[in-house]
């Protein structure tokens, strides 16, 4: 049993079950007796860069970084810095995965030929937190830019079919216990008070937020192409606006609310690293379309490149030009970039970030609803998933059958649950994945496989480094305070230099390259700042994922056939 959970696939066959599993049986008249059932090869560089943005900049960079800043400050910048170095050399990783296997299962795939079945089963479960997990983010947090957009335009949506039981309910009870309640919490009570009663419920929903989903889907669903007209639109709208953020904002810093950088310590600045990270999640997410590029070998690493510099950049001018016109302390808002326009006096632009915010959570939104099917298609022709899930459209050609499943299963969440548990749930599965991601490049060098990648990580050997860099980590941590002390106060970083040293030895002995390494370890770092309840909730997620692969994809595989 123990060989078989570890069956892999080689690179040759990854690619070439992609090619079968485009192929059935059809018309005859068709394709002699088979139907070309492949994916529209459609995509350039600037189509994937454009998804790419697309995907990363949305609920994040609109919405969670407001919390984040009241937090950190100023200094939270630097903290978006950090995390686009965990990105990019997580996605010199993708990069070289995706330019080695162009298929579509993403990290699934990777892992399926780096490390086995089994960690390929477990990486696909928890890619699902990052795509149609964050969705539900995306799209509860699109609700809430789309009801206060319509208050603007003096149109106000009933309270109890905008937000979930959850929350409406917690705020009704505070309220009723006489307990402080700003603005937000009596919006919320209210609803509750006036949601009709069905039986001896309340009918509470966020009725937008299920409502843009089924939307999307079904644009999802028409085609690839459709979808890549929409993206690119969007994107540029998109960037249009955030342009308007850093250009009009510029002028109204006041370099005197950049100090203190840092109020609130390092501490401060990284409580907000779920926030932070997941305005980042989304640039791997092109990888799942490696079977609809043209030139996915050459395109692929490029775009993910681009896109990831693009973004980090915008980011950290965003931050700044926010902390720069107010108070860090005020940006503890759901809608931060509107919330200084308006606080400077320029309602107009204040209006029209609002509106330009629906647009692009609404682009975010396409890329994960995107992303979602094909993964699912790629693990179905694995045998992993039922059959049905790799069906294509004969019309549209796109994952039908797994599409419609990734539309109800954003839907129906986000139209009864609060976006918070999931903004943390989406970041630990999605640090997850990066860390096998990186891991994987080491196997690929270890066996050779590298030689075959078109587009490589470039090498640094870190036989010596990795090594040295621990023991002048360790030298540091040990001088700054009482060692023991802050590993039992936070028992995850004992993991983290565990693997530090594990690394370190198999480094010396292999000569590992450096950069996978330090993809390895920094997102690790970030992974151990979201606190052990979440990893335990992760790991009653994967827990689940392992009972529905033995009882159905363990012996279903296709590996297991051959
Ligand atoms: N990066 C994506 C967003 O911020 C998940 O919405």
């Amino acid at each position: 049993m123990s060989t078989s959970l570890f069956r892999k696939k080689s690179v040759r066959q990854a690619l070439g079950d992609a090619g079968d599993g485009n192929l059935t049986e059809g018309h005859p008249a068709e394709s002699g007796g088979f139907e070309d059932k492949s994916l529209a090869k459609v995509l350039g560089v600037r189509d994937l860069t454009s998804f790419g943005i697309a995907a990363i900049i949305g609920a994040g960079i609109f919405s969670t970084i407001g919390r984040a800043s009241a937090d950190g400050g100023p200094a939270v910048s630097l903290l978006f810095v950090f995390t686009a170095i965990a990105c990019v050399f997580t996605a010199l990783s993708y990069a070289q995965f995706a330019s080695t296997v162009p298929v579509s299962g993403s990290a699934y795939t990777y892992a399926y030929v780096a490390f086995g079945e089994i960690f390929a089963w477990i990486i696909g479960w928890a890619l699902i937190l990052e795509y149609a997990v964050s969705n539900m983010v995306v799209a509860i947090s699109w609700s809430e830019y789309f009801t206060s957009m319509l208050k603007g335009f003096g149109i106000n949506f009933p309270g109890y079919l905008a937000t979930d039981y959850g929350s409406a309910a917690a705020a009704h009870k505070a309220v009723m216990a006489g307990e402080p309640a700003d603005e937000g919490v009596k919006y919320l009570a209210q609803a509750y008070a006036s949601a009709p009663d069905l039986g001896s419920f309340k009918l509470i929903m966020d009725l937008p937020a299920g409502i843009i989903t089924v939307l999307i889907t079904a644009l999802v669903y028409i085609g690839i192409k459709e979808s890549r007209t929409a993206s690119n639109i969007l994107v540029v709208l998109k960037l249009a606006v955030i342009g308007l953020v850093i250009l009009a904002g510029a002028f109204y810093i006041k370099p005197e609310n950049w100090s203190p950088f840092a109020p609130n310590g390092v501490k401060g600045v990284l409580s907000g690293v779920a926030s932070v990270f997941f305005a980042f999640i989304g640039f791997d997410s092109i990888s799942t379309t490696a079977e609809e590029c043209r030139n996915p070998q050459r395109d692929l690493p490029r775009a993910m490149i681009y896109c990831l510099i693009i973004c980090t950049v915008l980011y950290v001018l965003i931050t700044l030009v926010l902390t720069g016109m107010v108070n860090y302390k005020e940006l503890g808002v759901d809608d931060p970039l509107a919330y200084v326009f308006q606080k400077v006096g320029l309602n107009f632009i204040a209006g029209v970030i609002s509106v330009s915010a629906v647009v692009a959570i609404t682009s975010a939104l396409l890329v994960y609803q995107l992303g979602q099917p094909r993964i699912w298609m790629t693990m179905s022709r694995d045998g992993l998933l039922w059959p049905k899930f790799s069906k294509i459209h004969p019309k549209y050609k796109t994952p039908s059958f797994a599409t419609i499943m990734t539309g109800a299963i954003v839907a129906i969440p986000s139209l009864f649950l609060d976006m918070q548990f999931f903004i943390d749930l989406t970041s630990v599965g999605t640090f997850f994945a990066f860390i096998l991601v990186c891991g994987g490049i080491l196997y690929l060098d270890a066996r050779g496989i590298s030689q075959e990648s078109k587009f490589r990580v470039p090498y640094i050997n870190g036989k010596f480094i990795v090594g040295f860099g621990l023991l002048i980590a360790l030298a540091f941590a040990i001088n700054s305070g009482d060692f023991i002390g802050m590993i039992e106060e936070k028992p995850l970083m004992g993991i983290f230099w565990i693997t530090w040293t594990v690394l370190a030895v198999l480094s010396f002995m292999h000569s590992f390259s450096l950069l996978p390494i330090l993809g390895i370890l920094t997102n690790l770092y970030l992974m151990t700042e979201l606190g052990v309840s979440n990893w335990l909730i992760f790991v009653v997620w994967l827990v689940i994922g392992l009972v529905i692969y033995f009882s159905y994809g363990y012996r279903q595989s296709k590996l297991a056939h051959k």
